[in-house]
C-alpha cells in the first residue's frame, strides 16, 4: 500500500532544526537509489548533468529556456523557425555554476514552430560550442489540432516505484511524440524522506529530476503539479526562510520556470515572504482548450494529506480547501472561458484521500460530510456551487489527478475523472484498486498522451515496459487503454460520452485491451470494473 503518511512516520519533528538536521533520522532512502546504488543514472541523463535547458511559461509570443550548467559557461540562444536557420538570437548571458538561469526567447510569431539551440563557451574562451538543435511551439490557434502528455507520481525517491531506466523510456517516448507541452501531476519532489532537511538537500530532490525531466522538457514546456510529498505547503511555513516549504517552493520555481500571472497565464496572485509569486495555480488557454492547474496545499492553514514531522492528519476534512481566493478564480476562469474543452488538473480531489468520483461529494469538492449530509452552505459561505458540482456547470471535460498511481477512467455527471499511471514502476503494479469502485482500472505503467483536435479529444495510455518485461503482447508503448470525447456538448447535463456509451469502436477496443493487461499483471477485475 503506498500510504501517503507513510513516509511521514520517519519524522519526529514539525520542522527541521535550525541547520536542518533532523535529530536521529537516518536517510531512509535516497533518490533511485534502490538495492544497486545511486550509480545507476542512465546514459541519457547524466549525459544532461552537465548542461541542461527546460522550457517553461510558453505564451503566443515568446517561450523561457532556463540553462543549467554544472560549471561556469556563457552563451546565448539562437533560434528560427526553420531548422538550423536561426533568425534571431539572444544576449549574452552568464550561466554561473549550478544556478538555473532563465533566457527568454521573445518576439515570436503565434502559432508557429520554433527550433533553436544553445552557443555556449567557458568565460574568456573565443570559441562557443553548440548545442544539440530542440524544438517547441508557440501557442496554438483555435481551430488546431495538437498533442500534450502527462505522467502520474513518479517518486523518484521510492526504489521500489521508480527505475530509472523505465523512466527514461517513458520521457524519451513523450519527447519522440514531440507534445506542445508535458505535464506531472505531484509527488516527482517528495522530500519527507530526507533523514537531512535543509535548503540544500530539499533542493536535491529538484535537481535530481532535472535531468531527466530535460529529455521532454527541453522541447516540451513543462508544467507542474503541487503534489502532497512535496510539502511545499502552508502549514508547513513558520515566519522565517529556514523551513521545507520555503525549501521547496524556491528550489521548484528556481528550477523549473513556471507561470504566475502576467498578460497570458492568469492564477495565484499570492506573494509570500522569503518566495514570492508561489506560481502554484494557474490558466491558460491553448488551441480549443483551457487548461486549468489547482492547488489546495499552498491554501490550507492545515495539513492537507500526510504531516511533515510529527502530528495527526486533519480530522476535519473541511479545513482542506482551496480557498477563497482561489475557488473565485477558478469559477471566473470556467465560466467566461468559451472553450471548446476545459481541463482541470490536481493532484488529487481535495489534495487526500484515494479514489476519484467515490470521493467527488465529499467536503467542498462536492459538499456533503462523511455522513452524507450537505453542509456546503454553512461551511463554504459566499460559494455557489461545490468544486465537482461546478465542474460539471461549466462543462469541464476532463478532471485530470494523481495520488493513486494507477490508470483509472470513471466519469460523474459528465465530467469525465482521469487517474494517471506512474511513469517508472518497474512492479506494473495495480495500486488502490479497491478505492475505485467503478471505472477502468489498470496498473501502472506508463503516461497518457492527449490529442486535441476541433472534432474530438483523444485520451491514451501508453504503456511502458522494460525490455525484459516486454513481449509480443504486451509490447514497450503499448496502447492499454483509449477513449474519445465529443467537442459537441448538448445543452443538457449529459456528458460528450457516458459511462454506458462511450464511442462504441473504441470502448470495445479499449475494454479487450485492458482485459489482456490484467491477465498479464494480476487477477482479472471483477466485470463491474469494466462496466
Ligand atoms: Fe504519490
Amino acid at each position: 500500500m503506498v500510504g501517503a503518511g507513510a513516509a511521514g512516520l520517519l519524522h519526529t519533528r514539525l520542522f527541521a532544526t535550525a541547520d536542518g538536521r533532523r535529530d536521529g533520522q537516518p536517510e531512509k532512502d535516497g533518490p533511485y537509489r534502490g538495492k544497486s546504488g545511486p550509480t545507476t543514472l542512465p546514459a541519457e541523463v547524466a549525459a544532461l548533468e552537465p548542461l541542461s535547458m527546460v522550457l517553461g511559461r510558453p505564451t503566443d509570443k515568446s517561450v523561457m529556456v532556463s540553462v543549467l550548467a554544472a560549471e561556469t559557461r556563457e552563451g546565448y540562444v539562437e533560434y528560427g523557425r526553420a531548422p538550423g536557420d536561426y533568425t534571431g538570437k539572444t544576449g549574452l548571458a552568464k550561466f554561473p555554476a549550478a544556478a538555473p538561469t532563465e533566457v527568454l526567447l521573445g518576439g515570436l510569431d503565434r502559432d508557429r514552430p520554433y527550433f533553436y539551440r544553445l552557443q555556449h563557451r567557458e568565460p574568456g574562451h573565443a570559441e562557443f560550442a553548440a548545442g544539440p538543435e530542440h524544438s517547441f511551439h508557440t501557442q496554438r490557434a483555435p481551430g488546431s489540432t495538437f498533442v500534450f502528455e502527462i505522467q502520474g507520481d513518479s517518486h523518484p525517491e521510492r526504489p521500489q516505484q521508480f527505475d530509472p531506466a523505465l523512466y527514461v523510456q517513458t520521457l524519451r517516448a513523450a519527447a519522440a511524440d514531440r507534445p506542445d507541452f508535458y505535464m506531472t501531476i505531484g509527488d516527482d519532489f517528495s522530500v519527507d524522506t530526507l533523514g537531512t532537511v535543509n535548503a540544500e538537500t530539499v533542493a536535491q530532490r529538484y535537481s535530481l529530476q532535472r535531468p531527466f525531466l530535460a529529455l521532454v522538457a527541453q522541447s516540451s514546456p513543462l508544467f507542474l503539479v503541487n503534489g502532497n510529498h512535496e510539502q511545499a505547503a502552508a502549514c508547513n511555513l513558520d515566519g522565517t526562510p529556514n523551513n521545507v516549504a520555503v525549501w521547496a517552493q524556491n528550489a521548484r520555481n528556481r528550477l523549473f520556470p513556471q507561470p504566475a500571472p502576467d498578460g497570458f497565464y492568469t492564477g495565484d496572485t499570492t506573494t509570500v515572504p522569503f518566495i514570492g509569486p508561489l506560481r502554484d495555480y494557474y490558466a491558460w488557454t491553448w488551441g480549443d482548450a483551457l487548461f486549468i492547474v489547482i492547488d489546495p496545499y499552498w491554501h490550507s492553514a492545515k495539513p492537507v494529506d500526510n504531516v511533515f514531522g510529527d502530528g495527526p492528519k486533519t480530522r476535519d476534512r473541511w479545513e482542506i480547501t482551496l480557498g477563497d481566493e482561489q475557488y473565485k478564480w477558478l469559477k471566473k476562469t470556467l465560466e467566461v472561458s468559451k472553450a471548446r474543452y476545459k481541463f482541470v488538473f490536481a493532484h488529487h480531489v481535495l489534495g487526500t484521500g484515494r479514489g476519484g468520483i467515490e470521493e467527488a461529494d465529499l467536503f467542498e469538492w462536492g459538499g456533503k460530510n462523511k455522513k452524507g449530509v450537505d453542509e456546503f452552505a454553512q461551511r463554504r459561505p459566499g460559494w455557489e456551487l461545490p468544486i465537482h458540482q461546478l465542474m460539471a456547470k461549466s462543462g469541464v471535460t476532463l478532471f485530470f489527478q494523481g495520488h493513486d498511481h494507477v490508470f483509472a477512467r470513471q466519469q460523474l455527471d459528465g465530467v469525465v475523472y482521469q487517474t494517471l499511471p506512474e511513469p517508472a514502476d518497474p512492479n506494473y503494479a495495480l495500486y488502490n484498486k479497491d478505492a475505485y469502485r467503478s471505472g477502468d482500472v489498470l496498473p501502472n505503467s506508463g503516461r497518457v498522451r492527449v490529442t486535441v483536435s476541433p472534432e474530438k479529444v483523444r485520451v491514451e495510455y501508453v504503456r511502458s515496459y522494460l525490455p525484459k518485461d516486454a513481449t509480443a503482447e504486451h509490447p514497450n508503448g503499448e496502447i492499454a487503454f483509449s477513449y474519445e470525447l465529443a467537442a459537441s456538448r448538448p445543452a443538457s447535463k449529459s456528458s460528450p460520452t457516458t459511462s454506458d456509451t462511450p464511442a462504441p469502436a473504441g470502448r470495445d477496443c479499449a475494454l479487450a485491451t485492458s482485459a489482456r493487461a490484467w491477465k498479464a499483471n494480476g487477477p482479472a477485475p471483477p466485470l463491474s470494473s469494466f462496466l
